[in-house]
């Protein structure tokens, strides 16, 4: 009966009920017992708990054998000795307290009245009107708990080890582009140390990671919106069953079911693991510098030094390895005869080389290595050979993994050689190399260090970081993944100026079909401009513009992934097909390009002049719609790659003739140029230059010229039927657009509004002369 009525009440009054009130003055020692304030059901409780030689302070679900830690105060600071307290004060802070001195743990400029542990887990205080005032669910550290949300821009620390609960080595960031992302924690926030991301970027801000009570994890907008489920979630709930979300030490999110036993056992399961135990090398920084990490079995992983290096502490292969020898002899001659490359197939680390040769075969790439004393290992890849700078970071074997390694090890019988050819001039010259070198290992420790103070500083001025991802659209692949997607880059379905175009499929996209184009001759841009660009381009959304899906960045690989536009190119429809398009295609198809490009020069977030707008760079979709592709590429390629000269000095390409002039600035104009030039050739289905035809047609302006003064524009087209008097609006159009005057050019809005007839086409200038170009 007693229960019955307990029960009862619990479900009459939740709030009143499932906490225990704790009153301002009550206090808690580290030896009295107990020495921590329960929540109403007993499964959590608040207070000190032994933390190396002495207490923290902090939430935990209670069990047997061993209690959860799901939260702690001020975690990074050490513990506190035997004989602190912790004291709700009566003026309503919460404070631990020593011989010597406070250390403030809450306390808000609004006074707490009441301090309670609820049965959620979570610790509060509470104001005069019943008003949370402080909790510690608005601090999580590296667990949440159902109800309990990680917000914008929060993060989530790992901890150092399991019996140690100061933030460690990984950081699981709630970005403000509505991604969930992990990173080890001593990393920026780019794209190329992320390990793994919930992939829902959106464009939805203001995005949280949300806990319900049924087990469900989820990212949710601020209206309490699904944007992606992490975990199914419809999992019992009662009294019993308790549910905690833990960012591990090892990095990965987990999310755990306890079953309360009725003598205080705990049960725990795994139910959900963002990251699964045959990969859980994925994750950066799984093992130290200058090893790497192999499955050892189904949920387990090795960390292993390679040949030459041994473990910095034998007892924690995750702490990471160092060399075995010196190789300081290394410079002195014949000193290779000490050294051998020893092979580790399936091995690669973080791409961060001092030097890259290619093509090169493998034992050239192993001979490589071995005569340069810089070098400790070489990785080798595609006829591509790596040299690597120490210390060597995220090192993963996996048979998976095309990357063969080479490791320098100086063989034990060194046979004394070297030491008793040394002279005394060597051994001075060995010296002052030494020093010297030392020297110059110091003073780039200073700019690296200061480097990266500056990067900070530059990371932190913002108010937001860097999303990476972005807060567009964007996806940032790895190499390895494009190459798995074009099946090593073996269908080549295209080739410009910027670079060779491949067909490929996105497998974790349902098999997406992309286009994937591996850049070539790029500027010395640093990956920071890149991302920037594609930043740029990733914001662009128009429907005649191709869309960019995402970019590879990854050592010296720039390459973009765009969607796959069926139809081929603009140039193939209107210069190779043996069907021509019909005069309403070649319009529609006209003013689409004008619509594209109207839109990159006038209303994008920013203006972007295309500089090499022709046939070859409009792609044709499924439904035959034109979209401008590889805008926006001008800025990364080396200038002359952004034009092409095949036409001969003299005639007229797509290039405006304020290219070829010094001081002419490049404007819209430029594009609006090119613009005329193309649209001819679409009109009259053939290329400006066509060394096929008569003499007096070869260049299709002067021909056109001729035809249009004398009223003989029908030739123009040959045998199409066309709409005569659109014909010549179009033809009127063109001439405008490639007057040399940059002035005269109209913008491409006015070109749209001359083409769907809302003004009307006044007749062009008479024909520039050619050689104005010159
Ligand atoms: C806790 O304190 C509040 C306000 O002081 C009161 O309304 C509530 O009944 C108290 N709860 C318990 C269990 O004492
Ligand atoms: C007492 O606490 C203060 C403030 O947290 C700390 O600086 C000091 O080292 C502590 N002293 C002892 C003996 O623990
Ligand atoms: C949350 O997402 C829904 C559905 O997309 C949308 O209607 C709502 O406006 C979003 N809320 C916010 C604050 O963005
Ligand atoms: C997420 O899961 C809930 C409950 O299982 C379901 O109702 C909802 O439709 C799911 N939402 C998405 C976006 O998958
Ligand atoms: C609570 O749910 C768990 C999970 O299904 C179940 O094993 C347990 O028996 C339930 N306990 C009660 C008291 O219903
Ligand atoms: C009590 O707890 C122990 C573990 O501490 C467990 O082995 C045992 O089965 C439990 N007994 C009951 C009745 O739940
Ligand atoms: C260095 O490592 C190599 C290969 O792992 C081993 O054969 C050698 O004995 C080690 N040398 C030293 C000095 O530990
Ligand atoms: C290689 O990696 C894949 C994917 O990460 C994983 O499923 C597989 O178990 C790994 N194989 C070995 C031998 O480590």
């Amino acid at each position: 009966m007693a229960t019955v009525f307990f029960v009862i009440f619990i479900y009459l009054f939740p709030a009143a009920k499932s906490q225990s009130n704790i009153t301002k003055g009550s206090t808690l020692f580290t030896n009295s017992s107990p020495n921590f304030w329960p929540s109403p059901s007993g499964h959590f409780a608040f207070g000190f708990y032994p933390s190396g030689n002495g207490f923290k302070v902090g939430t935990w679900l209670t069990g047997r054998p061993r209690n959860t830690v799901v939260w702690t105060a001020q975690r990074n600071e050490p513990a506190v000795l035997p004989g602190a307290s912790l004291v709700f004060t009566s003026d309503g802070r919460l404070v631990v307290q020593n011989f010597t001195g406070v250390q403030l743990i809450a306390g808000t400029y609004q006074r707490a009245q009441v301090a309670a542990m609820h049965d959620s887990g979570n610790f509060l205080l509470y104001g005069s009107d019943m008003e949370v005032v402080w909790a510690t669910f608005q601090f999580p550290t590296n667990t949440l708990l159902v109800t309990q949300e990680l917000g914008p821009d929060k993060i989530l620390y790992s901890s150092k080890s399991d019996d140690d609960d100061s933030a460690g080595n990984f950081k699981l960031w709630m970005q403000g582009d509505g991604n969930l992302v992990a990173y080890p924690s001593k990393s920026l926030q780019m794209a190329k140390y992320f390990y793994w991301a919930s992939h829902s970027t959106n464009r939805a801000p203001d995005v949280s990671l949300t806990f319900a009570a049924d087990s469900r994890l989820y990212l949710a907008n601020s209206t309490g919106f699904t944007v992606r489920n992490l975990t199914e979630g419809r999992l019992p709930v009662n009294k019993t069953t308790l549910y905690r979300a833990t960012f591990d030490v090892d990095g990965v999110l987990r999310l755990y079911q306890h079953q309360m036993g009725t003598n205080g056992s705990l049960n725990s399961n795994v139910l959900w693991s963002a990251i699964n135990g045959e990969d859980r090398c994925s994750v950066k920084g799984a093992c130290g510098l200058n090893s790497y990490c192999a499955n050892k079995d189904a949920d387990n992983i090795a960390c292993l030094c390679p040949p030459g290096f041994d473990f910095v502490d034998p007892n924690q292969p995750d702490k990471g390895c160092k060399l075995n020898f010196s190789n300081s002899d290394c410079f002195l001659k014949g000193a290779n005869d000490n050294y051998m490359i020893s092979t580790l197939e399936n091995t690669v680390w973080e791409r961060d080389e001092y030097e890259v040769l290619t093509p090169v075969s493998e034992e050239a790439c192993s001979k490589a290595c071995l005569e340069d004393c810089y070098c400790v290992v070489a990785m080798f890849r595609d006829q591509t050979c790596f040299k690597p700078k120490l210390p060597l970071r995220y090192g993963l074997k996996n048979s998976s993994i095309p990357t063969k390694s080479f490791v320098k090890v100086r063989l034990t019988s060194t046979k004394n050689v070297i030491t008793k050819k040394i002279g005394k001039e060597l051994l001075i010259t060995g010296v002052v190399l030494i020093a010297f070198s030392l020297v110059i290992f110091a003073s780039s420790g200073y700019l690296i260090y200061t480097h990266q103070i500056w990067s900070l500083k530059v990371m932190t001025s913002q108010d937001r970081p860097p999303d990476v991802l972005g807060d567009i659209n964007l996806t940032s692949f790895s190499y390895h993944q494009l190459a798995v997607a074009t099946d090593d880059f073996m269908e080549e379905i295209g080739k410009g100026a910027s670079g060779r175009v491949y067909k490929g499929s996105l497998p974790e996209n349902g098999g997406k079909e992309i286009a994937v184009k591996r850049l070539e001759k790029l500027v010395d841009d640093g990956e920071r401009e890149f991302q920037n660009e594609m930043k740029i381009i990733g914001r662009t959304h128009h429907k005649n513009l191709v869309r960019l899906i995402g970019f590879c960045c990854e050592g010296s690989h720039r390459i973009l992934v765009y969607e796959l536009m069926k139809n081929g190119s603009l140039g193939n429809l209107i210069f190779k097909d043996k069907k021509q398009p019909s005069w309403k295609e070649r319009t529609k198809i006209t003013l689409e390009v004008a619509k594209g490009l109207h839109y990159l020069h006038e209303e994008c977030e920013t203006k972007i002049i295309h500089c090499d707008i022709k046939p070859h760079n409009v792609l044709m979709d499924e439904s035959m719609s034109a979209k401008i592709s590889d805008f926006g590429l001008s800025k990364l390629l080396k200038p002359d790659q952004t034009r092409t000269y095949t036409i001969p000095r003299g005639t007229r390409g797509y290039e405006a003739p304020e290219w070829h002039r010094n001081n002419t600035p490049v404007t819209t104009k430029a594009d609006v140029y090119s613009f005329g030039i193309l649209l001819l050739e679409i009109v009259s289905c053939r290329k400006n230059l066509d060394l096929s035809a008569p003499d007096d047609e070869i260049i299709l302006m002067d021909w056109v010229q001729r035809c249009y003064e004398a009223g003989e524009l029908k030739k123009v087209v040959g045998e199409a039927e066309v709409n005569l008097e659109e014909l010549e609006k179009m033809v009127k159009i063109g001439f405008w657009c490639v007057q040399t005057e940059t002035d005269l050019r109209p913008t491409m809005k006015q070109v749209i509004l001359m083409m769907d007839g809302t003004i009307v086409t006044p007749p062009p200038p008479p024909p520039p002369n050619s050689s104005a170009n010159n």
